[in-house]
């Protein structure tokens, strides 16, 4: 009788297993698919699949890449319909090989304007519509994210990486951020806002120490971030390969859970960034601390979570809480609702809004009336300068793309009909062949991102004959120098070659200038650099700068947009251009690049460099012009400095404060000059004198005028919260606002203030976590 039900029992449960098939993941089914879940399979969730990056048809971490040239997976588990979803770098487009072995298709990616031109638009509607295409690319690429925006703040013009960035601002970070956060995810991928948190300087970057006050890392480091978490809700965050007052982000409690979820409320993903494990921080407490995806990823960390359960070192709530942020982001993603991608994004539809958001991203820094040319008058130019043949459309490292083309000025120029003369075209071109064999032959095998296949590459320039110049004045109508910089990942900027001008740069500047003004004719220089260059040296002697930036793909054409008067320029700086680049205080702190530094940075094993293992932040709160307008320092061109071909007249500014805390700034600005024009509008806050020690102005709102006919005005009205204007006081973890008369200062850049009013404004707080305190006491700057 015993036996005759103990079989029936089993008969019956193997019936039952036979019948409740593994739940298939839903949107609506979480609940059940985490019950149905192994350990194991939660583990495998929480760690990356593949490294696709540099693995040529290569199957990694036991899977095939799906997308080849893309940075990497989540794992499929598909026993219970969870498939992969793909990661590709960004942020200046979708990063992927552009050949496939064995396929004679093409899958370049449009390169779009780098984050520091696209910032400089100061226009978040165009900034959005750039992420629109963006995202459309990663979905019809089969990726699911793209890992960006850059989100880090221009401490130094020394940074590396400064170009994926947008600004030593943070309200601008985060509105341009948010705004290109919307774009993309309005198209169904996600986004990845990185590096998390602190990581402004590239040397050392996967063991240095970022030290500093928590009053700097909450109004400025992290404030960009905070702004695009509240406004734009990224699907994933990257935390970054720094430390922050002696914790790694990624392994960091405080800055993934206290701050980003319980101060401001984040309920997406936060993976690591790409060198993914640390001496001494496990991927447990990587797990703890709100991490929720280890990248690329390795078997190791999987076994290491499964063990660290099963010895009681980690709780599964952890776990299960980290599986659940997952799979809510992987019900989102376009690889979960088998998109039906085509490999064929509209490139030519991209190129033209690449070719529209770099207009209005270059900044016209000079012009003594020689820009725009008059219809015909330039027929014929001549082109000096390397990059003016071989112009940089962006940076490099993980943030370059593969574009089908570029766009040099000589081609911009024959598109608009205007000749370049052929014996500097001959000069360069032979040159730019020759140079590119040298540099490749002769570059050290650690510095993997000096190879074309993370991004062009800067050749040396080269001396020409004053002779030869002069010959030039005779048959040209015009000339352009390009003044070229390459910089990217991995690496920081030196200041003697790289943020300076070098002898043969400054030799071309004179020369081309004394021959064609001797000529009557005029010079006009482009800058093409992802960052900051010295400029105070020699900016008297050319008619006309334009900071051009990495422009993306179709660089010359929209360069020439502007000289031709197509376009009127309405870009502005994002960032203060110093007499010197020792005048920014952190500089002091900045870890000079030599080549000791930048090895030990590829070794990528996270130990300290000894002697550069850690970066004060002594400057503190005062980073670009919160330093130089405080402190009265000269400057080269300050802080939202950008001409137009018109002039604008700000009147009838009005200031005030709604019932909800909502404060309203409007101004009307009339375009008084003689051509279309748009203008960006800036409005600084003054405290009034309180406990807290303030800047003396601070940048919280802006906005741009429609493009407005001569004559023509509009009224802008720019909106900020109360709590915008708070500081925080780290006696007490809270925003204040101290209570008192506060300026709103409305102008055309931080030096050219054009309207002022005044508002009472009542005390107001906001209670914190208490985070990321340092570890012992920091000598900061005081004014
Ligand atoms: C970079 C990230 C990038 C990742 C994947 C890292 O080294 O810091 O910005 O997204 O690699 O390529």
């Amino acid at each position: 009788m015993k036996n005759t039900l103990l079989c029936a029992a089993i008969a019956c449960s193997t019936g039952l297993q036979a019948q409740t098939a593994a739940p298939q993941l839903r949107a609506d089914n979480i609940d059940e698919v985490m019950k149905a879940m192994t350990l194991e399979e939660k583990a495998r969730l929480l760690v990356g699949g593949a490294n696709n990056f540099f693995s040529e048809g290569a199957v990694v971490g036991g899977e095939a890449r799906l997308v080849a040239g893309a940075a990497g997976t989540t794992p499929a588990i598909p026993r219970l319909g969870i498939p992969a979803t793909v990661l590709t770098d960004g942020p200046a487009g979708v990063r992927i090989d552009p050949t496939r072995k064995n396929d004679t298709n093409t899958y370049y990616a449009t390169a779009f304007p780098i984050g520091s031109c696209l910032a400089s638009t100061w226009n978040t509607e165009l900034v959005s519509k750039v992420g629109e295409a963006i995202g459309n690319e990663t979905k019809e690429y089969r990726c699911d994210v793209i890992l960006g925006p850059g989100m880090n703040l221009h401490r130094n013009p020394l940074c590396g990486r400064n170009f994926e960035y947008y600004s030593e601002d943070p309200l601008l970070t985060g509105k341009i951020g948010a705004a290109y956060i919307r774009g993309v995810q309005s198209q169904g991928a996600g986004v990845s806002a990185k590096h998390f948190a602190v990581n402004s300087q590239e040397t050392d970057r996967t063991g240095v120490d970022e030290r500093l006050s928590q009053r700097a890392a909450r109004e400025l480091y992290l404030r960009g971030f905070e702004i695009a978490v509240r406004e734009s809700n990224p699907w994933t965050i990257m935390s970054s390969y720094n430390r922050i007052n002696g914790q790694f982000s990624m392994g960091n409690h405080d800055l993934l859970t206290k701050i980003l979820r319980d101060d401001w409320g984040y309920k997406g993903i936060v993976m690591t960034d790409w060198i993914g494990i640390r001496k001494g921080l496990p991927t447990i407490v990587e797990v703890q601390a709100g991490n929720d995806l280890m990248e690329p990823g390795q078997p190791a960390q999987v076994k290491e979570i499964v063990e660290g359960v099963k010895s009681g070192k980690l709780d599964i709530a952890d776990v299960d809480r980290n599986v659940r942020r997952m799979l809510e982001y992987i019900v989102k993603t376009p690889s979960f609702y088998k998109y039906p991608y085509t490999n064929k994004p509209d490139l030519k539809a991209h190129a033209q809004i690449t070719r529209q958001s770099a207009c209005e991203g270059i900044v016209l820094l000079k012009n003594n009336g020689a820009l725009p040319w008059k219809d015909g008058a330039v027929k014929k130019v001549a082109l000096f300068g390397e990059n003016s043949y071989e112009f940089l459309s962006g940076g490099t490292g993980s943030g370059c793309v593969h574009p089908p083309y570029v766009v040099d000025m000589l081609e911009g120029l024959k598109n608009a009909g205007i000749a370049s003369t052929e014996t500097m075209t001959d000069i360069y071109r032979k040159y730019i062949e020759f140079a590119r064999v040298k540099f490749q032959a002769e570059r050290h095998p650690a510095k993997w991102f000096q190879t074309e296949y993370f991004g062009q590459q800067k050749y040396p320039e080269i001396a020409i004959n004053a002779i030869a110049i002069n010959k030039e004045a005779d048959t040209a109508d015009a000339a352009i120098i390009t003044i070229g910089r390459q910089a990217g990942e991995g690496i920081d900027r030196d200041i003697q070659t790289e943020f300076n001008l070098v002898p043969e740069e400054h030799a071309l500047i004179t020369d081309v200038c004394n021959a064609f003004h001797a000529a009557g004719k005029p010079v006009i220089v482009v800058i093409n650099s992802g960052s900051v260059i010295e400029t105070a040296s020699w900016n008297g002697y050319p008619d006309a700068i334009l900071c051009a930036w990495q422009p993306g793909m179709e660089g010359g054409n929209s360069i020439v947009d502007l000289l031709t008067g197509k376009v009127n320029p309405s870009g502005k700086l994002t960032m203060t251009w110093p007499l010197a680049a020792t005048d920014h205080p952190s500089t002091k702190n900045f870890p000079l690049n030599d080549d000791l530094l930048t090895f030990s940075n590829m070794k990528n094993d996270g130990k300290p460099v000894p002697g550069h293992d850690f970066t004060n932040h002594e400057e503190d709160i005062y980073v670009g012009y919160r330093y130089f307008d405080t402190f009265n320092r000269e400057v080269s061109y300050p802080f939202g400095f950008g001409l137009s071909y018109t002039t604008f007249d700000y009147s009838g500014i009005k200031v005030r404060e709604q019932k909800n805390g909502l404060i309203e700034v409007s101004v009307t600005v009339k375009n008084t000059g003689n051509l279309s024009g748009k203008e960006v509008v800036q409005v600084y806050v003054s405290a009034p004198k309180g406990n807290l020690e303030k800047p003396a102005q601070e940048l919280k709102a802006f906005g741009k005028t429609r493009e407005l006919k001569p004559g023509e005005s509009q009224t802008l009205t720019m909106t900020m919260q109360k709590r915008d204007l708070a500081s925080f006081a780290e006696a007490d973890s809270q925003w204040i606002v101290e209570a008192g008369t506060y300026t709103f200062r409305v102008g055309a850049s931080s030096r050219d203030i054009r309207q002022t009013a005044t508002l009472r404004l009542t005390e107001y707080t906001e209670k914190t976590t208490n985070a990321l305190a340092p570890k012992e006491k920091l000598k900061l700057l005081k004014q």
